[in-house]
């Protein structure tokens, strides 16, 4: 008999997550600047988002910037056992917009620092090195993060926007569990990436999961959606789920109806003919 495809991940080798979870960046203002418009609706949506079997959300001091990891913890603290925010630091928001990488001890501290005060944590689950800075080398951004590690205020820390090269780098300063790379049905410039990482069984997990682009695969993926009953969104998502068992998802959505729906692609296993069509 075939065997499902198994719905969650243990993050480290450790932390039981469930593969459909939750990113909070939509719930911002234009240009990733400022609060999202709608607090009390934004708060509902992560409320449901929680209460429908989402276990990880993801997030970062630069959303915002901070407001995004503030509006987490008014939704979400106390939070309920097995939640893991995984959050980021590492970007300067001088507007909306703009992002500069600062990857300078001081301000990797100072993220670090904020973060825990922010979520209302002793310890950061997971914490990612939103990029790389060209201008400062990776043992200097990492050192104060070691430290943290050190004194138990991150558990597990992950990485954003790398090539392999940039991960085996990090990984001689630390351990690395997981990689937050572009990637999705229609823009699959990582794939080695997602190769390398399911190897070393390190989470890989794509942003900007529901883009499905270019036109060209849109016949294909209405012909699989209306088999499913399902919405190209949801198609998108299954076809991540099956792409590699260490995929998380964290689509994002400012819409109670549009979670719902996102939550539904757990349901949708695509067949071996549907994904290998879909993947050419
Ligand atoms: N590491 C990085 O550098 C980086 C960069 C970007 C994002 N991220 C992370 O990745 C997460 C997801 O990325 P993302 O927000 O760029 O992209 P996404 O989740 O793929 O797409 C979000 C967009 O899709 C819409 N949407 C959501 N569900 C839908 C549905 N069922 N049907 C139709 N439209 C739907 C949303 O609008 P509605 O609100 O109207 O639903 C929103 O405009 C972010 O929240 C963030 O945590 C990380």
């Amino acid at each position: 008999m075939k065997t499902k495809q198994s719905l969650t991940f243990k993050l480290g080798g450790q932390l039981e997550i469930n593969r459909l979870g939750y990113g909070g960046m939509q719930l911002t203002g234009t240009g990733v600047f400022g609060d999202v418009a709608d607090r009390e609706n934004a708060k509902k949506v992560l409320q449901k988002a929680v209460e429908q079997g989402v276990n990880f959300i993801d997030t970062a001091e630069a959303y915002g910037p901070k407001t995004n990891e503030v509006l987490i913890a008014d939704a979400l603290y106390p939070y309920k056992k097995d939640v893991v925010i995984a959050t980021k630091g590492g970007f300067e928001r001088p507007g909306p917009g703009q992002w500069i990488a600062n990857g300078t001890p001081a301000f990797i501290r100072e993220n670090i620092e904020g973060s825990l005060k922010r979520l209302k944590v002793d310890t950061i689950d997971l914490w990612q090195l939103h990029r790389f800075d060209p201008k400062v080398p990776v043992e200097e951004t990492l050192a104060p993060v070691v430290e943290a590690v050190k004194a138990g205020k991150i558990r597990y820390v992950g990485l954003s926007e790398v090539n392999i090269t940039q991960i085996e780098q990090a990984e001689k300063i630390l351990p690395i569990v997981s990689v937050q790379n572009l990637y999705n049905l229609g823009n699959r410039q990582w794939e080695e990436v997602v190769d390398y990482t399911a190897k070393r069984n390190m989470a890989f997990i794509p942003w900007y999961p529901l883009a499905s682009g270019p036109d060209k695969l849109a016949d294909k993926i209405n012909k699989i959606a209306a088999k499913h009953g399902a919405v190209t969104s949801q198609i998108a998502l299954a076809w991540l789920l099956k792409r590699s068992a260490n995929i998380l998802l964290i689509p994002g959505t400012k819409s109670l109806e549009h979670l719902k729906e996102n939550m539904a692609a757990a349901n949708i296993e695509l067949s071996e003919e549907e994904f290998t069509e879909l993947s050419k």
